[in-house]
């Protein structure tokens, strides 16, 4: 099984950014804890990140073929990309969008995500294990799909 992690704008300045609402581990450390968990678990995962709608956008057409499954943080593209929606559902791949804050405590604008509804579900508020939650959905979602 092999999974594709894509994170949105922002997301590499993970541990700089706003310490107080994403932590202080940084982005290269997120990446390295969620390949060591999906190790045990035994998924393959490539993680990908980008600054830019399009990027996002090319990273989930390039998925179809490829990958098993997706697990998205679109950053604030959540809140207004109908674009990222409309590459979500035309793939056809079963896609979770994970938050690291819980995005229904904060801001107003926060609370809406135009991309959820595009996907299986959504996990918002748990930190860096929101990544592994949604990896282990995505498995049993899948199994359940066999
Ligand atoms: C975020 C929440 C978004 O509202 C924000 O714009 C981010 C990070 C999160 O992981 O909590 O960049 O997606």
């Amino acid at each position: 099984m092999k999974l594709l992690i894509i994170n949105g704008p922002n997301l590499n300045l993970l541990g700089v950014r706003e310490k107080s609402v994403y932590g202080t581990m940084s982005y290269i450390d997120l990446c390295e804890y969620i390949l060591a968990e999906a190790k045990k678990l035994n998924v393959e995962i490539e993680i990908v990140q980008s600054n830019s709608e399009g990027e996002i956008i090319n990273f989930l057409h390039n998925a179809i073929g490829k990958f098993q499954g997706v697990i998205i943080n679109p950053g604030a593209y959540t809140h207004y990309s109908y674009a990222i929606h409309d590459a979500i559902k035309a793939i056809s791949i079963k896609t979770v969008e994970v938050h690291l804050s819980n995005i229904h405590a904060r801001e107003e604008f926060r609370s809406k995500s135009v991309t959820a509804p595009a996907c299986v579900g959504q996990i918002s508020g748990f930190g860096h294990y929101g990544y592994i939650m949604a990896i282990m959905a995505i498995m049993a979602q899948l199994n359940n799909s066999e």
